[in-house]
């Protein structure tokens, strides 16, 4: 684990996925069970048995009145992991315990605190509050990547990739065309890249759930919190329209996009999206264009990242990228990213 950052909060789910069953993802190579207790709560606890390393997520393991009995032998754990019972005799090893991650679930997502427990402050993890709030309508997913992280943050910095991979969904000449301005706040650690089109073509993407008709004015304006969370606004309105001095935007339609990039492993990553609409609330049909389409645009990024993972693999030490303006905000990730690796390694290193 070298390139991914500890110490750090990662979405490892929808809250909507985990039940009251045995539920388990690998969050930065570290198999996690979760479920949901009978009092509503996620529990998050190491999805290997201490006995004998047996996944407690795999049958005939099995919950059984919030405790969940490995499926090998019987330990059975309690919600905070600790081992209740042994077969075979009544002392319990002291170290019978399951590792248990801090975990929050908020705006949608569930999130666990990857690293040293004891640096896992709740009041760090990045909002997305339309993703889970009355005035939006969200449709989402989650893709698996067979590409490293760092292929997707770079991906979402540089949208001028949408007007070519992206063509005839949500791409039009003027996102490539339209020059980037970015901004990083190195204290509340974000980066924040622009691209305003004040007269645009309509991508069908928009064109489809607005009814908008005719060129556009088209706002992106990115606000990624590294490691995890990554926020597009998008402005759609028509030519012209501007934000009211009191600052309502009535003539607009708003869309939240939003993706929590989380490295399953090395080469690997779990690519949740979300997109989030402040108009046609109760329209089904428009949530069912969204879904669909943003799902397949997802596909194709996934498509060409698999790919990407593919030749890096194969190729030489010490190829060189070339950058260029488009680039900028990508850039100002990586070494943010590359900080926060570096600070958890330093870590790992003196503990
Ligand atoms: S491996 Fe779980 S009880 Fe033996
Ligand atoms: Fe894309």
């Amino acid at each position: 684990m070298t390139s991914i950052p500890r110490d750090q909060w990662y979405v490892a789910a929808y809250g909507a996925e985990i039940g009251q069953e045995l539920f388990s993802r690998t969050v930065c190579g570290e198999p996690i069970l979760f479920w949901r207790t009978r009092g509503g709560q996620v529990t998050a606890v190491a999805d290997r048995c201490v006995h004998r390393r047996f996944p407690l997520s795999q049958a005939p393991s099995r919950l059984v009145d919030d405790q969940v009995v490995c499926g090998y032998h019987g330990f059975t754990y309690g919600t905070d992991g600790k081992c209740v019972s042994v077969p075979g005799q009544s002392r319990i090893p002291r170290t019978a315990r399951l590792r248990s991650y801090p975990l929050v679930e908020q705006d949608s997502f569930v999130w666990v605190f990857i690293g040293d427990p004891a640096k896992a402050d709740s009041s760090r993890i990045p909002r997305a509050p339309y993703l889970d709030s009355p005035g939006y309508t969200t449709v989402a997913g989650m893709e698996p990547l067979k590409a490293r992280f760092s292929l997707l943050v770079d991906n979402l910095l540089d949208l001028s990739h949408e007007t070519y991979l992206h063509g005839r969904y949500i791409g039009t000449p003027e996102v490539a065309a339209t020059p980037i301005t970015t901004e990083v706040d190195e204290e509340a650690g974000i980066v924040y890249v622009s691209r305003h089109m004040d007269d645009a073509e309509c991508p069908p993407f928009y064109a489809e759930s607005t009814g908008l008709q005719g060129r556009i004015s088209r706002w992106q304006d990115i606000e990624y919190t590294p490691p995890c969370l990554y926020k597009l606004h998008s402005r759609i309105a028509p030519v012209g329209s501007v934000v009211r001095p009191d600052g309502t935007d009535p003539d607009a339609f708003h869309v939240e996009v939003v993706y929590a990039i989380t490295p399953e492993t090395e080469h690997s990553t779990h690519d949740f999206w979300a997109v989030a609409r402040d108009f046609a609330l109760d329209d089904e049909e428009v949530s069912k264009f969204l879904a669909e389409n943003n799902r397949t645009v997802v596909l194709q990024d996934v498509e060409a990242l698999d790919v990407l993972e593919r030749v890096i693999a194969t190729e030489p030490e010490g190829y060189q990228e070339l950058s260029v303006n488009i680039d900028t905000g990508g850039l100002a990730a990586r070494r943010m990213l590359q900080r926060m690796a570096g600070a958890g390694r330093t870590h790992a290193g003196t503990s």
